[in-house]
Order: structure tokens, then C-alpha cells, then sequence
């Protein structure tokens, strides 16, 4: 059998398979039974100073195979009350990654302080929700403001920081190196992509907030650029995400350089017995390749390659 364990961040993962941030994190039972069906590692719904309800329904719109577009509004019930989930969750031996939200430095610095009390092994920042006025992608666009939030929050807590970053800026790697500079032990990437749906019966938008954020095998190749050029620029560990539903979806962005992945929509659509299904497909492909070692992939389809230039022609 194939190798399939990886550090993150100096934390060891018996597989690089976790379940992403805001699907199946509603409660410390959500979170163990995605550990118990076989993830190396669970990360909680993006949780705030207060409890918010989210936008009104509709919020998700699903699209045949390849999209779901989602604007939720951060629905979470606030930091006060969550932890008593992750201690739960912590408790049954399951890692947990805890994900903050906030509107400025100060906040998810407060934040950051909080969770780390829970037990968590590692606090993913996220900066990167496209669809919350005040927070995500409107404080993580511009480098200068994801650096000083992650040193904010990495001045408070002993845990690792992990930078989940934004696809929806010009340059996503900026944003990773800002992170970096600031002390991120490790980069999310991507969120969702910024999307729209219009319902051409009541001519308006599907979802009730309008624009939402659009998951799923149809953002894949944009989560496979991300990471691809963040490993060009970054040497802190990577955490692809983006359109992960199969083994092969794993190796493709372990090989542009990440050493873990999340999932999110396949566990919307599938379950968590998906884990296990990876898992397994994943086995099947290293051992296809004749690879002991998961780790050993991780960049793989960088080396060698150059960039061929256009000005060949004579
Ligand atoms: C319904 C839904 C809720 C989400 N909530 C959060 C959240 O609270 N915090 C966060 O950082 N990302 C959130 N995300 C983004 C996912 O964690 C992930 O980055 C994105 O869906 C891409 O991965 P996927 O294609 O595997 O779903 C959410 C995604 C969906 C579909």
C-alpha cells in the first residue's frame, strides 16, 4: 500500500484528504463523522465574533455535474458558542483545523486567540469569501491588508496560521507571498470563484444576494493555476482546493504542488463516504505509478518544465 501520509505546517496527517471549510462543519458530530469515514483532517465552517444567520434562500443553486454556486453569508452561530463543537470533535481524537473570519486585523486577531484555546491544531484565515460585504475576498484582495492581518493574528497564537486566499484578485501569488512574509505556515487555495446565475423566467438573479461564489469540477483547473503558481513563489506548504472529486483530482494538484487538499462540494454532493472513495482511488494511482510515497509527488510537474517562449519564429 501506497504511502498516503503528509505533514502540513509540522502537524502529520494519515492522508492529505480534508474536509473544507463550511461543508459538513455544522456541529462536532459533522466534523468526527467526516473523520470517521476516513478524512486526515477536518477544517470548520468559517466562524465570526457574533452569531449571523446568513443571507435568506435562496443561497445555493446546484448545476448539473460540474457547479454549485453558493452565496450562504457566513452563516455560523459565533465564537462563543462553536468551540463546543471542536472540543466535541477533539475529544473523539479528530483533527481539527479552526476557520475565522472577521472585518479587520484586530478582529481575527481576537479571534485567532480564541480558537486557538479550543484545541485545534492549525487556524485557517479566511480571507477570501466573495460574497460577505465587509469580509473575505474585500480584506484578502490587496496584499498589504492579508499581511497585516496574518501578522496580527500569528502575533497571538502558538498554532499555525494558514492563509486561505482568494482566486478572485489579479494575482493570487501576491497574495501568498504577502502571507508568507507575515508568517503563514501554509496557503489555502482557492475559495470559490465569483459567479452569477439569472433566472430568465423572473428575470433576476437565482440566488437572493445576487452575485455568489461558484464551486465544484468547474473551478478545478482555476484552484490547479493558483497553487501552481503560488508553488513558484511560496515555500510554505500549499492546501489545494477547488473541484476535488477524485484520486486523480489529488495527484493533479499534489503534482502542481500542494501537499494537502480539501473538499467541499463532492462532500455536499456525495457524502462523506467520499473520503474513503479517494482514498482508495488515490492508492490505486500511486501504486499504477509505482510510487511508494505521496510526499514524493508534491511539485512534481514543475521540475523540468520551462516555460517555452513565443518569439521562436523566425
Ligand atoms: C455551501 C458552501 C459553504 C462554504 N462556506 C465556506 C466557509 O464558511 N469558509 C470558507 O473558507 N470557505 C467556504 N466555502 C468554500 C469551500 O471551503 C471551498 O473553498 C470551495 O467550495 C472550493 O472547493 P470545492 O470545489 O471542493 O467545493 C464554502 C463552499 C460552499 C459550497
Amino acid at each position: 500500500m501506497p504511502d498516503l501520509s503528509v505533514e502540513l505546517a509540522g502537524i502529520p496527517l494519515r492522508n492529505p484528504l480534508l474536509l473544507a471549510s463550511g461543508i459538513w462543519g455544522e456541529s462536532g458530530q459533522s466534523l468526527i463523522g467526516a473523520w470517521d469515514a476516513g478524512a486526515g483532517g477536518v477544517v470548520t465552517k468559517s466562524i465570526g465574533s457574533r452569531p449571523r444567520p446568513g443571507y435568506p434562500n435562496p443561497t445555493v443553486e446546484e448545476f448539473d455535474s460540474w457547479g454549485m454556486l453558493n452565496a450562504m453569508g457566513l452563516p455560523n452561530p459565533g465564537i462563543a458558542e462553536y468551540p463546543r463543537e471542536i472540543r466535541a470533535a477533539r475529544e473523539h481524537g479528530v483533527l481539527v483545523i479552526g476557520s475565522i473570519f472577521g472585518g479587520s486585523a484586530e478582529e481575527f486577531a481576537r479571534l485567532a486567540r480564541e480558537m486557538a484555546t479550543t484545541g485545534v491544531i492549525a487556524i485557517e484565515l479566511n480571507l477570501s469569501c466573495p460574497h460577505a460585504e465587509g469580509f473575505g475576498t474585500e480584506i484578502g484582495s490587496d496584499p498589504k491588508d492579508v499581511e497585516e492581518v496574518i501578522r496580527a493574528a500569528v502575533r497571538e497564537v502558538k498554532v499555525p496560521v494558514i492563509a486561505k486566499i482568494t482566486p478572485n484578485a489579479a494575482d493570487p501569488a501576491e497574495l501568498a507571498v504577502a502571507a508568507e512574509r507575515a508568517g503563514a505556515k501554509g496557503i489555502s487555495a482557492i475559495n470559490t470563484v465569483r459567479g452569477l446565475a439569472i433566472d430568465t423566467t423572473l428575470a433576476r438573479p437565482v440566488l437572493a444576494h445576487g452575485i455568489g461564489g461558484l464551486s465544484g469540477p468547474a473551478i478545478k483547473s482555476v484552484g490547479l493555476a493558483a497553487v501552481w503558481q503560488i508553488y513558484r513563489r511560496v515555500r510554505i506548504p500549499i492546501v489545494g482546493i477547488g473541484g476535488i472529486s477524485s484520486g486523480k483530482d489529488v495527484l493533479e494538484y499534489v503534482m502542481a504542488g500542494a501537499r494537502a487538499v480539501e473538499i467541499g462540494t463532492a462532500v455536499a454532493r456525495e457524502g462523506v463516504r467520499v473520503f474513503g472513495r479517494i482514498a482508495q482511488e488515490l492508492d490505486r494511482a500511486l501504486s499504477e505509478r509505482g510510487t511508494d510515497r505521496l510526499v514524493s509527488l508534491v511539485g512534481a510537474a514543475h521540475r523540468g518544465f520551462e516555460m517555452p517562449t513565443a518569439d521562436f519564429l523566425p
